[in-house]
């Protein structure tokens, strides 16, 4: 055998080992996210840090920026920077961890709820939802509400505020002031508008 051939059926076994490799990684048994499971007591895949775990990367900060308000209070606008980016962090996260239940528009409009019969996720286009503070949402979703869970151990503090953010955004899509389009748009619409 030359020396070339040696070398390639060399590289030719190596990434036949490889492949073994990586294929037993991906075929290892694991859990998706809501399946039920019998290994643990209260037959829930999905677990939790066990309770006083600090994260090496929880923010840390003042509580208006980490639990939402300060003081019995709740704060009024998003602490951060909202730009795009933010935006596009909370669609990101908000599609992922909260359009399950609350619809991918936030409307209330998912499969938890058509299969939900206690209590349905509500639609975040409510009076009260966009009647209340940032702090408000941005607290539902450190501490649970009702049937909801807690969020808090999979969202960091800024995924919570760009999710915040997102809802706001969406909340406007579905229900925006005449006086936010731009000039032209306003125009189409008001001639649309008039018979
Ligand atoms: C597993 C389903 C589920 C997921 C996922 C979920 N929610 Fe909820 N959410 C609910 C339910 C159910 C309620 C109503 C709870 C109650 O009234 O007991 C609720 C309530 C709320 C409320 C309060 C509404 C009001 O009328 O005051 C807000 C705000 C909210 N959710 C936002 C979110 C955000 C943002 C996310 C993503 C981080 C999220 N939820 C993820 C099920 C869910």
């Amino acid at each position: 055998m030359s020396r070339d051939l040696l070398f390639a059926a060399l590289l030719l076994g190596l990434a036949a080992c490889d492949n073994l490799w990586l294929d037993r990684m991906k075929v290892q048994p694991k859990l998706l996210a809501y399946a039920p499971s019998d290994f643990y007591r209260d037959g829930r895949a999905m677990r939790r840090p066990p309770e006083g775990t600090v994260s090496r990367e929880e923010t840390l900060g003042p509580p208006e920026l980490i639990e939402g308000g300060a003081d019995g209070g709740l704060v009024d606008r998003i602490p951060l920077p909202v730009d795009q980016e933010l935006l596009a962090l909370g669609r990101q996260r908000f599609d992922v961890t909260c359009a399950a239940c609350h619809g991918l528009l936030g409307d209330g409009v998912s499969v938890v709820a058509s299969k939900m019969a206690l209590r349905l996720p509500p639609s975040l286009f409510s009076e009260a939802v966009r009647g209340a503070p940032d702090g408000r949402i941005f607290r539902v979703v450190t501490e649970g509400y009702g049937l909801m869970p807690s969020y808090a151990a999979t969202l960091s503090v800024r995924a919570r505020w760009a999710i915040v953010a997102y809802v706001r955004a969406l909340e406007l899509s579905q229900n925006a002031p005449l006086a936010l389009a731009p000039p032209d748009e306003r125009r189409r619409l008001e001639q649309e508008a008039s018979p």
